[in-house]
């Protein structure tokens, strides 16, 4: 695997591929690799030429009181996860190869769409990670790019973007990748202790319930959220940021669980905030 730290690197060795025939992805990550972003990597592996994964710890879409500092890295770890998934290169720059000292030009989607869920506590999140993603994408300029449904609001926001400002780009949406006993993988899971780790098994509760009550044909988004919001409200170490029913492009709240509605939750297990969600229907891959 061909680890380049420098954008030019990238560009030289896209454009030697582009001139072979290869179709090129690309796996956008912050590092701290798990299953979940190899499920990514695996795809672009099924459906790419070859494979460039990112990881780049991103400090313009984090807050000012954020995690920016403690947020966990190991460059050897994700190095050996993507090599046996058969990545082909990771870009892997410093903060200085990807912003110069007075960048001041951001991509924000001006809409209620980022405002809405996450955006209400991370106000300037979602314009940070479109500016980098767009970075990303014209650095690499892949034919594909994969994105988790974890991060449900992130792949909607950059579905958009990417069709608001013309890319060429197939954003690809994968499953989200559970734990065994059902909680959702993240890197932010290595802040939790033995007693969160337990507690945090909420999250996932809240969306199976969800998902029974929607099967069970729950067509309620305002009984749906009170169900889901009483699964979390019943652990003690658990705080609720929100719990919502929107629509799967905009973002917007709706009434009626009708299938594309994103049912989606961002919960605090001590200092930690976690997020799920699921969609009525299951996702369109
Ligand atoms: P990061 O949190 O590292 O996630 C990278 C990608 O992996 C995202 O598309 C995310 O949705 C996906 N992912 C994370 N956990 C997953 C899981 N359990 N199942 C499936 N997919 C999962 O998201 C970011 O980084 C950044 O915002 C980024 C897009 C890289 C921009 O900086």
């Amino acid at each position: 695997m061909i680890v380049a730290k420098t954008i030019a690197e990238v560009r030289a060795q896209v454009a030697q591929w582009k001139r072979e025939g290869f179709s090129v992805g690309l796996v956008p990550t912050m590092g701290y690799l798990h299953e979940g972003h190899a499920s990514l990597v695996d795809k672009a592996r099924r459906m790419c030429g070859k494979v460039v994964a990112s990881d780049f710890v991103n400090p313009t879409q984090f807050g000012p009181n954020e995690d920016l500092e403690a947020y966990p890295r190991d460059f050897e770890r994700d190095c050996a996860l993507l090599e046996e998934h058969g990545c082909d290169m990771v870009f892997y720059p410093a903060v200085g190869e990807m912003y110069a000292p007075n960048a001041a030009t951001y991509v924000e989607i001006q809409d209620e769409m980022p405002k809405q869920l996450c955006g209400k506590t991370r106000p300037i999140h979602f314009r940070g990670v479109c500016t980098v993603v767009s970075k990303l994408f014209n650095i690499v300029e892949p034919d594909y790019a994969f994105f988790g449904q974890k991060d449900a609001q992130q792949l909607a926001i950059i579905r958009r973007m990417v069709r608001d400002l013309s890319y060429g780009i197939e954003v690809v949406a994968c499953p989200i990748v559970r734990e065994a006993d059902g909680l959702a993988r993240s890197s932010r899971n290595t802040y939790l202790n033995p007693a969160e780790r337990k507690a945090a098994l909420c999250l996932s509760r809240a969306v199976f319930r969800g998902q029974e009550l929607v099967g069970a044909g729950e067509r309620d988004a305002e009984k749906l959220v009170a169900e889901m919001r009483a699964v979390i409200e019943a652990e003690p170490l658990a705080r609720i940021d929100y719990v919502s029913a929107v629509d799967g492009e905009t973002m917007l709240p709706v009434e009626e669980l009708t299938d594309g509605v994103l049912a989606a939750m961002a919960v605090y297990i001590g200092k930690t905030r976690l997020i799920d969600n699921f969609i009525v229907g299951g996702l369109k891959e």
